[in-house]
């Protein structure tokens, strides 16, 4: 049987992949930053799952306009990293899990997710940065990766407490997966930003950090948000937060935090990360 490994949610914010890819790690503005990730650096090389599920939204990369899907699984053997502008991230090929993605897909449209499939889709910043916030720069991804994309840009999105429940869903179908492989999850997007109009830079560190404490010691609360709350209190783009709840979702009701770090701004951003394990 699989088994739930750990849960993490993580910013994917951009210019944090930019600052890897040009090697400006040790960088005036970034020094800080980069020893924060430290400690979860270190943990991701001591602990390593077979896969990973990446909850993540495509920013326009993928899907355009014309086509927009609230919940999207890829179950190919292999993701492109996007093109989103400047030609794509050089970093390596996403490997996929076609078997345990199909499993995924099969058991939560029968647990009535009607999740969409996608056989062919590049992943961008939303799924590569998380990727090189956790293992750096390797050859190779050391994990087979599970894309599960949200719709977050178009209203309206799912709601915070309809991705809590997919998050149970998920995880009595990695419970329900013949093979005995370790699943890790992980929530991306955040924490609080606003990218445009007139509250461009929004970043609200009381928000973001009792949502990081009730995503430990009691995640129904973040169930309750509305999307006028995230709007209001975490700006256009907080609404990402919503990703987060689905990573909490999979895992057990009491969950120890290992690891959390939070540091503003990144770009004009919020950057958060936790690291989660089942405590039962
Ligand atoms: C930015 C983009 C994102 O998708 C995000 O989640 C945070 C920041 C940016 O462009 O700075
Ligand atoms: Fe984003």
């Amino acid at each position: 049987m699989a088994k739930i490994f750990s849960g993490m949610g993580t910013s994917h914010i951009p210019a944090v992949g930019a600052a890897i890819d040009h090697g400006k790690q040790g960088e005036d503005y970034w020094q800080d930053y980069f020893k924060g990730l430290e400690p979860a650096r270190t943990w991701h090389a001591q602990n390593r799952p077979d896969v990973v599920i990446i909850v993540y939204n495509d920013h326009a990369s993928a899907f355009s306009l014309e086509q927009i899907s609230t919940f999207t699984i890829g179950v190919s053997n292999k993701f492109l990293p996007a093109d989103e502008g400047y030609g794509p991230r050089k970093v390596p090929v996403v490997q996929g899990h076609p078997a345990l993605a199909w499993h995924l897909v099969e058991s939560l449209v029968l647990d009535e997710f009607d999740m969409a499939i996608s056989n062919n889709m590049p992943v961008d910043h939303g799924l590569t940065v998380p990727l090189s916030v956790a293992y750096d720069t390797p050859e190779e991804w050391p994990v087979k990766v599970i894309p599960l994309c949200v719709n977050v840009i178009q209203y309206p999105q799912p709601t915070a407490k309809r991705c809590h429940d997919l998050g149970v869903a998920i995880r009595k179908a990695i419970h329900s997966y013949g093979e005995d492989i370790n699943v890790s999850i992980w929530g991306t997007g955040g924490l609080s930003h606003q990218l445009q109009g007139e509250r461009a830079g929004v970043i609200n560190a009381e928000f973001d950090t009792v949502f990081m404490d009730n995503l430990v010691a009691d995640p129904i609360a973040n169930t309750k948000l509305t999307h006028a709350d995230f709007i209001r209190e975490a700006g256009s783009e907080g609404i990402e937060m919503i990703m987060w709840n689905i990573m909490r979702g999979a895992m057990a009701p009491k969950v120890e935090e290992l690891y959390r770090f939070y540091h503003v701004p990144v770009s004009n951003t919020a950057y958060g990360l936790q690291i989660l394990k089942d405590s039962e």
